[in-house]
């Protein structure tokens, strides 16, 4: 069959790189990828964004399965758009990816269904926030509400902080319309987990833990970013703290979007604190994360398209998923200045070279191909990632490519996997 990845990042690579393993796959393409996809699939040159111009691409090519990697096109329609013209893709329609798209919706949905969560005011008039948050004296999470990259979230310390990052979002439209609305909620202290589960209409399936590393700074210092690094498994949460996830937070949420008239189908990830007080939600995000798909690829074992299939076709209840038992580390190599601006166009050695040592691959986000070179193309330019027997091997397996790998500002964390490897 012809399979089609939507999006350019690690997630795609990964993805693309785990689908050109299933049989079934005759040909892979992906729009628009990287240089790192290009290896493995036919690049085609258009933005995951345009709706339009992937189900015209689709139907020309008579794709027979897509996978959408990335929200926007998510939250655009892009899945609704394909089935409306009989294309199966994977990925929520429009109005569960609402869930992402829009964090006032999302915690309506929580609120209305009792899941744990930060309690939070949502405000779309400054001064409003802004008499709210002079209330406040502990530490403060302020959100644009709608889609900022990743970079609409503001963690403060207290309210003069808060009323910063209120000016930033409502007075100086950092974020444009993404902060029409703002979400004002308290800052919740714990460790910091993510649950990816695959869902269709009648079926929750978790798949194994992993943990996002989102500052860029070791030790969890700095700005955050879309991710680091990850690894998998992870200690945290336990088997009682995942089935109180799956029962107290997936089921209610998804039961609730079901009362609003949407059904809930594709990957659902939950983003989660968990606190002395047990797991509350942070965020859910209607995709794969990024970087935590990277390792979780390496260690799955299952095809994947006949797990997309399944979710498409409402029976996952038939499948199992069988994972690799050796942990998987990721280590992403970024921009000089990533998250801020930073520069792109460098070339990229030693690829090739690094992803020859046993049980490593490196993954492209961001790069694409100049004549012969490899050169950088965004702020998070390779995930490196290994299996190992241990998560120590795996993370010195990582760092042995990252040795061989160089761009002008490389810049990596040493620390992947450090609250694990404490334990
Ligand atoms: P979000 O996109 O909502 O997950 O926010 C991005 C990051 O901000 C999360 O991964 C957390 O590290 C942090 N964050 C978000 N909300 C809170 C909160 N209520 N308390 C503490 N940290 C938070
Ligand atoms: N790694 C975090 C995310 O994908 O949102």
């Amino acid at each position: 069959m012809k399979v089609l990845v939507v999006g350019s990042g690690g997630r795609e690579h990964a993805l693309v790189w785990k689908l050109a393993q299933s049989k079934r796959a005759k040909r892979l393409f992906c729009a628009p990828g990287n240089a790192g996809t290009l290896a493995l699939a036919e690049n085609v040159d258009l933005r995951a964004n345009d709706v339009l111009a992937i189900v015209s691409f689709a139907r020309k090519e008579k794709i027979n399965l897509v996978v959408v990697g990335p929200e926007d096109p998510l939250c655009l329609g892009l899945v609704d758009a394909l089935s409306g013209v009989g294309i199966r893709a994977f990925g929520p329609m429009k109005a569960a990816a609402k869930i992402e798209a829009d964090k006032a919706f999302c915690k309506q949905i929580m609120q209305q269904s009792s899941v744990p969560t930060a309690d939070a005011r949502v405000f779309t008039q400054f001064r409003d926030a802004r008499t709210y948050v002079a209330t406040r004296d502990a530490g403060i999470v302020v959100k644009a509400s709608g889609l900022a990259q990743g970079k609409g979230v503001i963690v403060c310390d207290d309210p003069a902080d808060a009323i910063l990052a209120l000016e930033r979002i409502m007075v100086r439209r950092e974020f444009g319309a993404a902060g029409d609305i703002v979400v004002v909620e308290e800052k919740l202290v714990g460790t910091e987990v993510s649950v990816l589960a695959f869902v269709d209409e009648h079926t929750i399936y978790l798949m194994e833990n992993t943990q996002d590393h989102k500052a860029v700074g070791e030790g969890d210092t700095g700005p955050n970013t879309g991710g680091m690094g990850a690894y998998s498994p992870t200690p945290l949460p336990d088997d009682k703290t995942l089935r109180q996830i799956e029962a107290e937070i997936l089921v209610p949420v998804i039961d609730a979007l079901k009362r609003e008239g949407v059904t809930y189908r594709g990957l659902l990830y939950a983003g989660l604190m968990l606190t002395p007080g047990g797991p509350k939600v942070l965020e859910f995000n209607c995709r794969f994360g990024d970087p935590e798909t990277q390792p979780l690829m390496m260690r799955l074992k299952t095809d994947l398209i006949s797990v997309f299939e399944a979710v498409i076709d409402n029976k996952l209840d038939t499948v199992s998923l069988e994972w690799d038992p050796r942990p998987a580390v990721c280590v992403v190599m970024s921009s000089a200045g990533y998250p801020g601006a930073y520069e792109s166009g460098k070339e990229v050695l030693g690829v090739e070279e690094a992803g020859r040592l046993p049980d490593t691959v490196v993954f492209h986000a961001g790069t694409r191909r100049s004549g012969e070179k490899i050169v950088t193309s965004g702020g998070r330019v390779l995930g490196v990632t290994a299996l190992g027997d241990t998560l120590q091997e795996a993370r010195d397996r990582c760092h042995r490519a990252i040795d061989m790998i160089r761009f002008d500002g490389a810049y990596h964390r040493r620390d992947i996997g450090h609250k694990a490897l404490a334990k």
